[in-house]
């Protein structure tokens, strides 16, 4: 069934990773909407955009800090989280690192960053999570508990320089699909967004055109409509949903020729010479 936008009316969300770009835009739709969250990151009651936001939403928006990468730490923050609200309704997971890296600078601190972030954290996460929403039991006039994932279009094929970046949301992707019958009879329902170039920090690493590079506010209001969809995945922008998903079907041979042509001899990250995977 498709959720109404009144339906997020008191809704009590967690979205982790929404300090900034699309997520930070993402808090602001929510917050109209009329939903209440906690909203995360590594400082996000330390963040001075966020903390304004809270002044102007005191009843509505709540700051926790939450770091995905420390495992040990999660338990508790989970116990935050869904203590402050009272228990949850939607859970979001929007944290992202990215570092694009030629193999003859391939660094593993970065890749271990990027996979503790854009996988590890989410199943860390998800593992902790699922007992909680387990016990919910929404009567029938009430939505079932809503789990979304923002992931990438990247997660298609591998693309030159970007497999740190990629392989773990591909594994995300992978295990969204895997876990969805389960949540399902469980009553959870999960979705995965799948978008294009944004103009975020992360892409201001990128020193190639960007086909279909969106504004974050319009990518947060996408990611918005998802929320309010029935359906399990969402790509967007067409053109690059296209051309990479085109690339998925295509044999490999011959994907593999097309993605040989993306190679060239500048750094991947000219703009980006820091060790800083996160942005
Ligand atoms: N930008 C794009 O073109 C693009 C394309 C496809 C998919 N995506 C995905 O969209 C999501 C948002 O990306 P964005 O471009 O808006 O990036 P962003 O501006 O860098 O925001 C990333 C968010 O993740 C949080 N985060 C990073 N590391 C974290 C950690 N260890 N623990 C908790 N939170 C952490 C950041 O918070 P702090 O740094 O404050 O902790 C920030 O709130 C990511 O999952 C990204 O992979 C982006």
């Amino acid at each position: 069934m498709r959720r109404s936008t009144q339906a997020l009316i008191g809704q009590k969300v967690w979205l982790v990773g929404g300090s900034e770009g699309i997520g930070f835009e993402l808090v602001k739709k929510l917050l109209d909407s009329g939903a209440q969250l906690v909203v995360s990151a590594r400082a996000a009651e330390q963040n001075t955009a966020l903390l304004a936001l809270r002044s102007a939403n005191l009843e509505n928006l709540y700051l926790l800090n939450c770091d995905v990468t420390q495992k040990h730490d999660l338990p508790t923050v989970i116990d935050q989280a869904w203590s402050i609200l009272d228990g949850l309704d939607t859970w979001i997971y929007n944290a992202g690192s990215y570092q694009p890296m030629r193999l003859d600078e391939w660094s593993i601190d970065s890749f271990e960053q990027m996979n503790s972030v854009n996988y590890l954290g989410a199943v860390y996460l998800m593992n902790g999570l699922l007992p909680y929403f387990r016990k919910t039991n929404p009567s029938t006039d009430q939505l079932s508990p809503l789990w979304l994932w923002n992931i990438s279009l990247a997660s298609d094929f591998g693309l030159p320089y970007g497999g740190g970046y990629s392989a773990p949301k591909a594994a995300l992707q992978n295990l969204a699909e895997s876990i969805q019958p389960e949540l399902a009879e469980a009553g959870i329902d999960l979705k995965v967004v799948n978008h294009g170039f944004v103009q975020t920090r992360l892409t201001a690493k990128n020193n190639f055109p960007m086909l279909g590079l969106m504004a974050p506010d319009m990518a947060a209001k996408k990611v918005f409509t998802a929320l309010l969809s029935h359906k399990f995945e969402h790509r967007f922008p067409f053109s690059l949903g296209l051309v990479l998903g085109t690339l998925k079907r295509l044999p490999k041979s011959w994907a593999l020729f097309l993605t040989q042509k993306m190679l060239n001899t500048s750094p991947p990250s000219e703009k980006n010479s820091s060790t800083d995977s996160n942005g």
